[in-house]
């Protein structure tokens, strides 16, 4: 049976295996999937361990240990070299293992099944971390006419955008949002603000005045950020579950070659919370 594991710390809460049963059951692939506990000195030698094993067949990788995933294999995808990280490992015909990113497809694929963007729509990105470099490249793809990240500390920003040269990609800090006249349609939050119950200090006019305002995380009600957009008045938002389902899916036909239905399992999910 070809075997997956997910790596992080901490890693009890992590719904991969679920989710990847599901995808499982559902395209009648016979795998087993299951999470380890890794510490930063003993990740690499787990891969070293899982891999020995000719059945292991690809893995993921889930925070702290994107970056040193990126260092131990033997390839690296376009996404996953812009990115700096790596989240799913996959073992290739030819004995070498290539590192990938699924969240910046997680996020397209999720903010296309909400018809939460077209082509050439202005997208404001908040925040300029991990999960923010991981999703750059996929909203790009998205040809939008503005990409403008803006982070608390404008310089990671500055430093994000220049990755990418190109004139739809721009910075700023939060306070030069309000120069900002015309809507956007789309705000994704990337923050980890949420995590701790904290809103990105942005102008209210510019959340009000949005078509859509995305959540990357999630939790079993509204977050701060969605419920705060929500009392502004805007009526189309979403949480990052999607996402998570999304980047699972992309992970599950990187190994699989088939592409699970996210719906059944984002339901699931979502009555579970
Ligand atoms: P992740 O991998 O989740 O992106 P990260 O790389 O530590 O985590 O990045 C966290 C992001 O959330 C950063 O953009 C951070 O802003 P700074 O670069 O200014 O630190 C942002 N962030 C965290 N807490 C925030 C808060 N309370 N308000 C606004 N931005 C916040």
């Amino acid at each position: 049976m070809d075997k997956y594991i997910v790596f992080g710390n901490p890693i009890a809460q992590s719904k991969s295996p679920q989710i990847h049963s599901m995808f499982a059951q559902q395209t009648a692939q016979v795998i087993s999937y299951a999470r380890q506990l890794a510490t930063i000195e003993n990740f690499k030698p787990s891969l070293d361990e899982l891999f020995a094993d000719p059945s292991a067949k690809g893995c993921n990788v889930t925070a702290p240990f994107k970056e040193q995933a990126a260092q131990w294999v033997d390839e690296l995808s376009t996404g996953a070299q812009l990115a700096g990280a790596v989240n799913t490992i996959i073992r290739q015909a030819n004995g070498k293992f290539l590192g990938d990113t699924t969240d910046g497809p997680g996020i397209v694929q999720d903010l296309l099944r909400l018809k939460a963007v077209n082509q050439g729509a202005r997208i404001l990105l908040l925040g300029a971390g991990g999960a923010a470099r991981g999703a750059l490249q996929s909203l790009l793809a998205l040809q939008p006419s503005l990409l403008l990240v803006a982070n608390r500390t404008e310089s990671k920003a500055q430093q994000l955008a220049s990755l990418i040269p190109q004139n739809n990609l721009q910075a700023c800090g939060f306070s030069d949002l309000v120069a900002q006249t015309e809507p956007f349609d789309l705000i994704i939050n990337s923050t980890s603000a949420s995590l701790s119950g904290e809103l990105p200090p942005i102008a209210d006019n510019v959340i009000a005045s949005c078509g859509f305002v995305y959540d990357m995380s999630y939790s079993d009600k509204p977050t701060v950020f969605l419920s705060h957009a929500k009392q502004l008045g805007v009526t189309r938002f979403s949480d990052g579950l999607g996402m998570l389902v999304g980047q699972a899916a992309e992970s599950f036909y990187l190994w699989r070659g088939v592409r699970p239905e996210v719906e059944p399992v984002i339901a699931a999910l979502r009555a579970e919370l």
